[in-house]
Order: C-alpha cells, then sequence, then structure tokens
C-alpha cells in the first residue's frame, strides 16, 4: 500500500466557512477535505487530512510524517509565522514539502510576510482559496513520484 499524503492544518482552520470569509471564502474545512481526497484520487494516492489548534500536535504529527507519509501538504497557519519548533520539525523530512495558505499573506499584514515553513518547503501555494490545496496536492504528487 502506498503512503498517503499528510494534509496538516494548522490554528483556526477549524473555523473556515464562517471566519473570516471575505478573507477566506466560504468553503468549510471538511469541503476541502473531499477537494483533497478527490484530487489525489487522480494521482493514484490518498490523503490523511488532519488539523489541529495546538503547536506540539501539528509538531507530533510532522514527526510522524517522516515515515507515514510520502509527502506533506501543510497549512501551517499562524504557526508559519511563529514557530522556530515547527520549522526544525519540518527540517527532518526527507519528503516533498508543499506550503499552502487559502490568502495571499504577502498581501496582508507585515508580520505575515515571513514564513519560517517556506525556508524548509519545497513549494509554496498561496492566495488561490481551496483551488491551492487541490493544486498542492498535485505538486506534492508530483514531487513523490520523481523522487
Ligand atoms: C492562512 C494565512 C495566515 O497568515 C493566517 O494566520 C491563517 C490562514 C491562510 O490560509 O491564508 O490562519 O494560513
Amino acid at each position: 500500500m502506498a503512503k498517503p499524503i499528510f494534509v496538516l492544518n494548522g490554528p483556526n482552520l477549524n473555523l473556515l466557512g464562517t471566519r473570516e470569509p471575505h478573507l477566506y471564502g466560504r468553503a468549510t474545512l471538511d469541503e476541502i477535505r473531499v477537494r483533497c481526497e478527490a484530487r489525489a484520487r487522480t494521482q493514484g494516492r490518498e490523503v490523511d487530512f488532519r488539523q489541529t489548534n495546538h503547536e506540539g500536535e501539528l509538531i507530533d504529527w510532522v514527526q510522524e510524517a517522516r515515515l507515514a507519509a510520502a509527502g506533506l501538504v501543510i497549512n501551517p497557519a499562524g504557526y508559519g509565522h511563529t514557530s522556530v519548533a515547527l520549522h526544525d520539525a519540518l527540517k527532518t523530512l526527507e519528503i516533498p514539502i508543499v506550503e499552502c495558505h487559502l490568502s495571499n499573506p504577502a498581501a496582508r499584514e507585515a508580520f505575515r510576510h515571513h514564513s519560517y515553513v517556506s525556508l524548509v518547503a519545497s513549494g509554496v501555494i498561496c492566495g488561490l482559496g481551496p483551488t491551492g490545496y487541490e493544486l498542492a496536492i498535485e505538486a506534492v504528487c508530483g514531487l513523490c513520484a520523481s523522487s
């Protein structure tokens, strides 16, 4: 059985659909999960899709991905801008990492312009809403295939 693609979501993304819809849209995280699963199937892959509001849990899942995942898509949400510990955990991975954001942090407040995740990601997709997740799945599957 091929290893799944881990899709890890950070804090407050459980509120998608009602959280600042002018920024993040109306799709719920569950709807995004369904789209990710469908897109992964077209690539012959499965996804393991998770969300947490806790930094330590996110780091535990990144560590789990070292052995259990073929590739990683991560929307670190606010932790992307703050977490050296998440950066360090991601650095231990030898699988492709694609960072994904619904909004475009570069076009927002200055404190969102730096990402500790981008420094260790193979690529970054942002500003395209839920479609970005699907593109991230496709990209990470392509990177898995070529590695
Ligand atoms: C986000 C962008 C982050 O700056 C923010 O903290 C989030 C969501 C996005 O998907 O656009 O929580 O990661």
